[in-house]
């Protein structure tokens, strides 16, 4: 088998525009407000930069690093790391790979919102599409996530089918396919668009939203600190629990993406002010973003005479509940409503979109390092798996299931290959070692500071945080207010707890596989001279 020479990004522009595609996503528009929202506002903003300070952004330059010094897939990189280390890689590029096949779901979902919003608009119609079948949460329960008015959203239940999201979902794969096709050169073809139209859509939504009577006060609870949200160590431990989970999650970090993105890079590449952009943008965006989401709160707490802590639910309700009910309340006639709503959610699926497709590359890319098969060959057993799994979330017992799915895998994979990646490179490799590597490359040096937070600083946050989080899960064991995950029934929590276990058997798996690439566990010259 010969080996091919490494696919690359067109420029270091389109490299930064893909990580902060992958970054910016569904996460950063209904999990952040939500995070800081029921951490009580301005509170949440302190804990949540220091977390992207000391874990965030140390992390992507960990992953960057790794990625650009071995030149390989998650597998490839850590396992020349270290031999034995090759299985955390296919662990990472697993759980994105299981995340893309409800990820997509809800794209289909957001997707469909769009299309009745264009329907109503130009058939004309009267009312928005929610409004017309009796509000957004009957919308959303018993006709988006059912595709049938007479079927109800319902736990456990998996038929009978929604077509229509079967189908959509079968176009978010397609549309996968013909995004990865070519790897980083239609990666990068695809990018410069479906960054920029969201970022321009969120700049019109800013200004319509801070415009609304009673922003001020949404705005007000936004940035100021609520303290008494911190008035115990068990609360300020919640907090920060919430802004962790926050940072990880949303910069992408621990599904092998941005090694794998990385590893597309030449060799002149300034990793550490581009893992510093990517971060602070896509922070800067959740920031932003929160302005809207907190402004149109304010304005639902004058509308309705509550307090801006009592206006909405958070979660998934929040982007496919509250917006729509919002959206119906705006003052402005109803075609405006409209296209603000188209505004919502057009942007809400192009960020969602280049999160979408860098959860499967990871895996791709893992294969085809490894086993030296065909990109295409790949990439269309993938998306065509994508689709048929993706079928039991498009039932009505869909939306509890994904939620479950996106509870373990978040809790548990996503932390504990942020915690291994710490190990791996602190304490096995070496934090030096890849500092050395860092600094040879980037304009912006990394100090002893960057170790500190790899080896002791982000594992012992990592270990409090998966603690944490088992204690939680675990709680109904030893007391009575405890239960299992949002109290689901015992079938959806195996499925969930399944879907993570089946990252660690996958990722056993596919480690133990002999490669037939030449030089796959070789760590690949470097040669520093011309920087
Ligand atoms: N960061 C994305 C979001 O905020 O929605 C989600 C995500 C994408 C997580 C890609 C992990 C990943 F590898």
């Amino acid at each position: 088998m010969t080996n091919q020479p490494r696919d690359r990004w067109n420029s270091r522009l389109v490299f930064i525009l893909a990580a902060v595609g992958s970054a910016v996503g569904l996460g950063n528009i209904w999990r952040y407000p939500h995070a800081a929202f029921s951490a009580g506002g301005g509170a949440f903003l302190i804990p949540y930069f220091i977390a992207l300070l000391t874990a965030g952004i140390p992390l992507l330059m960990l992953e960057f690093g790794l990625g650009h010094r071995m030149q390989g897939s998650a597998p490839a990189s850590y396992g020349r790391a270290h031999p034995k280390w090759e299985s955390l890689g296919w662990w990472a590029a697993m759980g994105g790979l299981i995340i893309a096949f409800y990820y997509t779901v809800i794209l289909a979902w957001v997707s469909f919102y769009c299309y009745e919003l264009v329907k109503m608009l130009v058939t004309a119609q009267d009312q928005l599409p929610w409004d017309s079948k009796g509000g957004a949460a009957t919308y959303l329960f018993n006709y988006v996530l059912t595709g049938d008015e007479n079927t109800k959203h319902a736990e456990n239940v998996f038929a009978p089918l929604n077509w229509g999201a079967l189908l959509l979902n079968g176009l978010m794969w397609l549309a996968i396919y013909v995004t990865l096709r070519k790897g980083a050169e239609s990666i990068g073809k695809i990018i410069i668009p479906t960054i920029t139209i969201p970022l321009v859509l969120l700049f019109i939504l800013f200004f319509t939203a801070i415009n609304l009577d009673g922003s001020s006060a949404g705005l007000s609870y936004y940035l100021s600190p609520d303290w008494s949200k911190m008035d115990s160590w068990q609360e300020v431990i919640k907090v920060a629990q919430g802004a962790y989970g926050q940072i990880f999650f949303s910069l992408s970090i621990g599904f092998g993406t941005m090694v794998a993105y990385a590893s597309f890079l030449p060799k002149k590449a300034d990793i550490n002010n581009s893992a510093m952009i990517a971060g602070l943008t896509n922070s800067g965006v959740e920031f932003f973003g929160g302005f809207i989401t907190f402004s149109v709160l304010g304005f639902l707490a004058l509308n309705n005479g509550v307090f801006v802590s009592d206006a909405v639910e958070g979660g998934f309700g929040l982007a496919l509940v509250s917006y729509p009910t919002t959206i119906s309340q705006l003052p402005f006639d109803v075609t405006g409503q409209a296209l603000i709503g188209l505004a919502f959610f057009g942007s809400l699926f192009l960020l969602g979109y280049t999160s979408a497709f860098s959860l499967v590359e990871p895996m791709v890319i893992g294969i085809v390092d490894k086993f030296g098969l065909s990109r295409v060959a790949v990439l269309r057993i993938f998306c065509l798996f994508g689709w048929v799994v993706g079928i039991i979330f498009c039932t009505p017992g869909g939306f509890t299931l994904l939620d479950t799915v996106d509870h373990y895998l978040n809790s548990y994979g996503l932390l504990g290959v942020g915690l291994m990646q710490c190990i791996l490179v602190g304490w096995v490799y070496g934090p030096k070692k890849l500092r050395d590597h860092l600094n040879h490359v980037s304009e912006r040096r990394a100090t002893w500071f960057w170790d500190f937070c790899i080896k002791f600083f982000t594992p012992t946050v990592l270990i409090l945080l998966l603690s944490l989080n088992a204690i939680d899960d675990l709680r109904f064991l030893w007391s009575d207010e405890g239960q299992l995950y949002s109290n689901y029934t015992g079938q959806t929590q195996l499925i969930g707890v399944g879907a993570f276990a089946l990252t660690i058997v996958a990722a056993v798996f596919f480690a133990q596989r002999k490669t037939n690439k030449q030089g796959y566990h070789d760590i690949p010259e470097f040669d520093y001279g011309s920087k």
